[in-house]
């Protein structure tokens, strides 16, 4: 179809869905989506098909593709609990592979193969067994922002949702945590286990400085800033919350704050902000460059050849599991992060914007 040939079909269907997303999309820009929108979702019925979409992606796929959003925790429990044959991971590689870890049988699709994170490029499964052999004894905490073979080294998974209750469930008093450098040192602050660190760091997340919020607050009154732990520490000093994705939507969606600004991906904001209406949103914000390989486009080519799939060797799945399965077995009650279900195949109007964090 050409670029000025307007699906009147497809726009018609997926009229409703507009409503969920009026105040983030201009209406001009609205048809582009509709034939990509309306096809998704007749083919999620026809294969039997889930999207999970991460909080990071754009409001069209999120608010009106997706059957479930949330944080990586969310994403991982989600993935345990459906009863689809196909999964299509609306994230970063490494959410595919947990998706797949939990779900040996089911078929996982990660619409670009590419859409990687700078923190699981920043260490490989030899470092992971060079550090046991200088710390022997000492547990092994990885940050689910990892790679399958770097799982498969390690103890037990963690997330920014649960890192601390993660780390205390050890019962150690030392214990290897990577390879987040600054969550790492949040992580550290709040309890009494001493954490050895590896030097990774989130591309988008390092870009932030106190400075540079600093001057927003002085700039806006009644401003509350809330940052996501893959900051640097001063940036964390600066805020008024710190938190993971899940846990930054749901403080907005409680707290209300007049005025907020939050310290991350950019796509945040704009999906917060698409059903509430009563808080202004400051947005300075970084993009990651890997969530944003995934769009309408590819995803509907992910569920019409079903590829690429997300394939991980037997061997390394199976100890990667343990650590993944690990994490979710600690304790709900300590932990937040868990997703509201959505119902993104079905057009209804503007969504109710609940908590995506539950103690289960
Ligand atoms: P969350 O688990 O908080 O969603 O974080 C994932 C991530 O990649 C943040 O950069
Ligand atoms: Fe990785 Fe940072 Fe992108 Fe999250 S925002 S996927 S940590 S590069």
């Amino acid at each position: 179809m050409s670029a000025n040939h307007v699906d009147v079909a497809a726009l018609e269907a997926v009229a409703p869905l507009y409503e969920r997303v009026k105040t983030v999309i201009p209406e001009i820009e609205w048809p582009v989506h509709a034939s990509d929108l309306a096809a998704i979702n007749e083919l999620k019925k026809e294969k039997n098909a889930v999207i999970l979409a991460h909080n990071y992606q754009t409001p069209e796929i999120y608010h009106c593709a997706a059957d479930i959003t949330g944080d990586s925790l969310a994403l991982a429990r989600c993935a345990v609990d459906s009863d689809a044959d196909v999964i299509v991971l609306a994230g970063v590689h490494f959410m595919a592979e947990t998706a797949k870890l939990l779900n040996p049988e089911k078929t996982v699709l990660i619409p670009d193969l590419d859409a990687g994170c700078s923190l699981a490029e920043s260490i490989t499964a030899a470092d992971v067994r060079e550090l046991r052999r200088q710390y022997p004894g000492v547990p092994v905490v990885t940050y689910v922002n990892t790679s399958a073979e770097v799982k498969a080294e390690c103890d037990i998974c963690c997330t920014s949702g649960n890192a601390l209750a993660i780390v205390e469930s050890l019962g150690s008093d030392r214990v290897i945590f990577l390879p987040d450098e600054y969550l790492a040192s949040y992580v550290a602050e709040q309890t009494d286990v001493e954490i050895i660190t590896w030097q990774g760091h989130c591309e988008v997340h390092e870009r932030f400085t106190a400075e540079e919020l600093e001057a927003f607050r002085s700039g806006h009154d009644g401003l509350t800033i809330i940052a996501h732990p893959e900051c640097p520490p001063d940036v964390l000093k600066t805020a008024d919350f710190v938190g993971s994705t899940a846990q930054m939507h749901d403080y907005v969606v409680k707290e209300r704050p007049a005025k907020v600004l939050m310290v991350t991906e950019c796509s945040m904001s704009d999906n917060v902000s698409a059903g509430i209406h009563d808080v202004e949103f400051v947005r300075p914000c970084n993009l990651c460059p890997h969530m944003k390989r995934i769009t309408l486009a590819n995803i509907r080519k992910a569920l019409e050849t079903l590829s690429p799939v997300v394939e991980i060797d037997a061997a390394v799945a199976d100890r990667a599991r343990i650590a993944v399965q690990r994490m979710l077995d600690v304790g709900r009650s300590q932990m937040t992060g868990v997703s509201a279900q959505r119902d993104g195949g079905s057009p209804l109007p503007e969504r109710e914007i609940t908590s995506q964090s539950a103690s289960a």
